[in-house]
């Protein structure tokens, strides 16, 4: 890797080191792995080395238009390899810029938590395999959150099973998508660590059915709005989709529907009947809290959480610990439809 002639100026050499010359090898196939709403993502084969494989997504931007939109996807990929890197987060390999703008992650053939769902067992995850993952985004969590250094803590923004990728023997997930991820250090113009970082007027980060409550209503993303989308995603992965998921009609007409004009999140109203009033509940219910200051951080979360046998891995919720952390929380309201109404619109221009 080495930084020559790019047409893209002004990136810092903390990035540039990360530049594939002459993509490094690999070949783009015509093997269309996926779509979101930064990109698609195509299969890339090296020439040099025939079993090694890639997913390169293309960006939607020309490499002379590059715009910030690139460093921002890029350099929380670039700080988490160069702090080591962390098992539950997808390698990255480096990026083309030339002619497009490509960045290269490790290939996994089962694609995202999504795919599997959808194609291979063709229904929600089983509570087991659904805690298995769970843990493991956790853990994920935990790294970008407390374990990178602390001037470059990450937030990821866009927690959901489309963005979670699947080891090949299914045992494992890696953490994907960084194109919604800040830093906290750099973005929320502190010097020091800042629990809440300042969400720009109107963006859309992540899909709005997975966002918490304070980036709904544009105040302000922490480490805890990760927690929300975090709890979400169990529930999308035990049910196959996130809580209120239908039409934004039926969102906002359900928002008005109820008696004290609040949206409730409770864990029993998501899960599946033979799930209610179990720990998978309680800690839901510990996740959906709507003050963000009285939201658990990760390692709490983690805390709840057993290793009830390491390979392969299966994981509990220890029933004590996770009712103490929801007695500790205590209670809690649901969502206005003041802030409901505001995400219908934002859901009328997505
Ligand atoms: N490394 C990879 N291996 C296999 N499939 C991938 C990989 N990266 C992405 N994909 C597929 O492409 C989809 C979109 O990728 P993602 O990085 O989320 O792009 P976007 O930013 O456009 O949402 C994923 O949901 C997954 O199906
Ligand atoms: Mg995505």
């Amino acid at each position: 890797m080495a930084a020559s002639s790019s047409p893209i100026h002004h990136l810092p050499p903390e990035i540039t080191q990360y530049r594939l010359t002459n993509a490094h090898g690999y070949v783009k196939t015509s093997n269309h792995l996926g779509e979101g709403g930064f990109g698609t993502v195509l299969l890339y084969k090296n020439s040099n080395a025939p079993f090694d494989e890639a997913a390169g997504k293309h960006l939607k931007i020309s490499p002379n238009q590059a715009t910030t939109e690139f460093f921002d996807e890029l350099a929380p990929l670039c700080a988490i390899t160069r702090a080591g890197g962390c098992e539950y987060i997808a390698p990255f390999l480096g990026y083309i810029d030339s002619p497009e703008l490509v960045i290269l992650t490790k290939y996994f053939k089962n694609k995202s938590l999504w795919d599997e769902m959808k194609d291979v067992v063709k229904g929600p995850f089983p509570p087991e395999r659904s805690l298995k993952y769970f843990y493991q985004i956790a853990k994920g969590l935990e790294f970008l959150h407390h374990d990178l250094p602390e001037r470059k803590r990450i937030l990821h923004r866009d927690l959901k099973c489309q963005n979670i990728l699947l080891s090949d023997d299914t045992e494992s997930i890696k953490l994907a998508d960084f194109g919604l991820a800040f830093n906290l250090a750099v973005d929320s113009h502190s010097v020091t660590l800042s629990d809440e970082a300042p969400s720009e007027e109107n963006s859309m980060c992540g899909t709005f059915a997975f966002m918490a409550p304070e980036v709904l209503i544009a105040k302000k993303y922490g480490r805890r709005s990760d927690i929300w989308s975090l709890a979400c995603t169990l529930v999308q992965m035990l049910t196959m989709k996130p809580p209120y998921f239908r039409s934004a009609k039926e969102f906002i007409e359900k928002a008005r529907g109820l008696k004290s004009n609040q949206l409730k999140y409770k864990g029993n109203l998501f899960l599946p009947q033979q799930l209610q009033n179990t720990e998978i509940s309680v800690l839901l219910d510990c996740m959906f809290i709507k003050n963000p200051d009285q939201r658990p951080m990760v390692e709490k979360v983690l805390e709840v959480l057993t290793i009830v046998q390491q390979s392969p891995l299966k994981v509990g919720i220890d029933n004590a610990k996770v009712n103490e952390l929801k007695t500790k929380i205590g209670k809690d309201k649901g969502i206005s439809v003041a802030m409901f109404e505001k995400i219908f619109n934002w859901i009328a221009c997505y």
